[in-house]
């Protein structure tokens, strides 16, 4: 198991007043290529579990633990290990790549960090790989973070994170800032991500079509807490709670629609 997480708290602390807790408590597990994606409205603290999944902000009670290791119990060196097992992609992924370096820079450094092994040519031919795993063109490699479209900024984000060979990889509403045709094609690459490398995605979407479509496991955040979660065609087909009802309502069954479109346009023989 890549992660037992069990009534996780984290909480906002600012002098003078008494700390936030903007995640009160959640549980769940997540398997070895498992894809766990949390829902919810705004404010609801998926951003901040997300961030403390990554070692950006401390966990503030309860019990994680990553292939059977309490966190916070973590040694430096595996804090470290833990670093690359679990790399994040933010929803604006611009911010997140030096804007002083080329694409083909910023995914040389990582490799040469991560890969100390690799000597030069072989990180050229995996900067290749990466670059088409994620779906880039390899003109994109000489251009820096602000001559990229959205869509290429967010591609290269992840060709970064893939460069580490992550078991995790904790995306923070990795499409919502983008059109729909480039949504598509980075949930195709999530979707590639778990089925051809194995790696556990956990997934934070506004959009419940993309959970929907893309997700093994859905969990529906709700101030602080998970009011419900299960596999996903559980949780969305029959939600229990009312909040997760309300929610849930509206979303169409994405693969059903576009099966349905797809054979109406299928030519006619
Ligand atoms: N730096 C901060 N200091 C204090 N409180 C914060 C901070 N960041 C977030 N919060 C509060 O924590 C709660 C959870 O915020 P969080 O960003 O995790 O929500 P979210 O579910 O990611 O929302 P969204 O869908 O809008 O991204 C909110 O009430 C928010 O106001
Ligand atoms: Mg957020």
């Amino acid at each position: 198991m890549l992660f037992e997480v069990e009534d996780a708290k984290v909480a906002y602390r600012a002098p003078g007043r008494p700390p936030f807790m903007a995640v009160r408590g959640v549980s769940f597990t997540l398997g070895e290529g498992e894809t766990l994606g949390i829902v919810g409205e705004s404010g609801s603290g998926k951003s901040t579990l997300a961030k403390a999944l990554t070692l950006l902000m401390p966990f503030a009670g309860g019990s994680v633990k990553f292939r059977g290791r309490e966190i916070s119990a973590f040694t430096r060196a595996e804090r470290a290990a833990y670093r690359r097992q679990v790399q994040m992609v933010f929803q604006d992924a611009a911010g997140s790549l030096n804007p002083r370096m080329s694409i083909r820079a910023a995914l040389d450094e990582t490799l040469r960090v991560h890969h100390p092994e690799m000597d030069r040519a072989r990180r050229g031919a995996r900067i290749a790989e990466l670059l088409d795993r994620a779906g880039l063109a390899s003109a994109v490699l000489d251009q820096y973070p602000r001559e990229l479209s959205g869509g290429q900024c967010q591609r290269a984000s992840f060709a970064r994170a893939l460069a580490v060979e992550p078991s995790v990889l904790v995306a923070d509403e990795p499409v919502s800032a983008l059109d729909v045709s480039v949504q598509a094609r980075i949930l195709n690459l999530l979707r590639d991500l778990r089925r051809n490398l194995g790696i556990a995605v956990i997934l934070v979407a506004h959009d419940l079509a993309v959970v929907r479509n893309v997700c093994d496991r859905v969990a529906v955040m709700h101030r602080g807490v998970f009011e419900e979660s299960g596999p996903a065609a559980d949780v969305f087909d029959s939600p229990r709670s009312d909040y997760a009802k309300s929610l849930l309502a509206a979303v169409p069954d994405v693969k059903r629609a576009l099966a349905a479109r797809a054979a109406a346009q299928a030519p006619t023989a």
